[in-house]
């Protein structure tokens, strides 16, 4: 593991894509403050007293689309020893407490003849103590949530340390990590609505498969869908 600290940068994930080539597989940049950082969708990624990171991964790059669950794997058992919280995550990339959205994570690759790269960013809200009106319901920070400030030099180390090894297993074909989004699922059992094949559909999410898909019942069929096709705009219990 190698690390690269910047102050400000515009996003740490652009940073990795613009010279993966020259540095070693599992470098890890992170910044205070990121001037563009960027979420899904091309949206925006304000930060504040944030965690913001991302990790390069140039080797064994197999069964891709599922890395950002690993991590998200990762950070739930670094949250449960370090705060011991239960933190739940929201498939694909968010992890949740308290109903809120505490962590996003943007996975992204360099694709030529082959795969160059894989980036795993993540914004994890720590010390940030108020949010702008649209967030306010949606967005917490751990600080606000369980009222200590976060210690980022700390919380990142121990991520790390966690991923490395989660990463060994996951290479070895361990799945372990499936059971820990399946049990700690934000959406099981939620109704949602999504597109696929560019038509809004609503359906009932179920579980997770072993291949990391998510399993919706929708009129009378259960789709087994992949980050990839599946976009979901909205989750309300019923
Ligand atoms: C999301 O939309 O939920 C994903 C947010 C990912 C934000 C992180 S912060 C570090 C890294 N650099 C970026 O520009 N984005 C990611």
């Amino acid at each position: 593991m190698e690390f690269i600290k910047f102050d400000v940068i515009d996003s740490t994930n652009k940073y990795l894509k613009e010279n993966y080539n020259k540095l070693n597989h599992n470098t890890i940049v992170s910044a205070l403050h990121q001037t563009n950082g960027r979420g899904r969708g091309n949206r925006v990624w304000e930060d504040n007293d944030d965690l913001l990171f991302s990790v390069l991964l140039k080797d064994n790059l197999n069964n891709i689309s599922n890395l950002s669950l690993l991590i998200a794997s990762s950070i739930y058992k670094t949250f449960k020893k370090l705060y011991n919280i239960e933190s739940s995550i929201k498939w694909p990339n968010d992890i949740m407490f308290n109903n809120k959205k505490i962590v996003g994570i943007l996975l992204e690759s360099v694709i030529s003849s082959k795969i160059e790269c894989v980036i795993i960013g993540v914004g994890i809200n720590c010390n940030t103590m108020s949010f702008s009106d649209d967030l306010l319901v949606k967005a917490s920070s751990l600080k606000k949530e369980l009222g200590i400030v976060i210690d980022k030099d700390e919380l990142l180390k121990e991520i790390m340390n966690q991923f490395e090894k989660d990463l060994n297993e996951f290479n070895k074909g361990n799945q372990e990590y499936l059971n820990i989004i399946r049990n700690n699922f934000y959406l099981r059992d939620k109704e949602v609505t999504f597109t696929y094949n560019n038509k809004i559909v609503k359906g009932k999410c179920l579980d997770i498969s072993s291949n990391g898909n998510i399993l919706i019942e929708s009129e009378g069929h259960i789709l087994s869908l992949n980050s990839g096709e599946v976009s979901l705009s909205s989750v309300y219990k019923k």
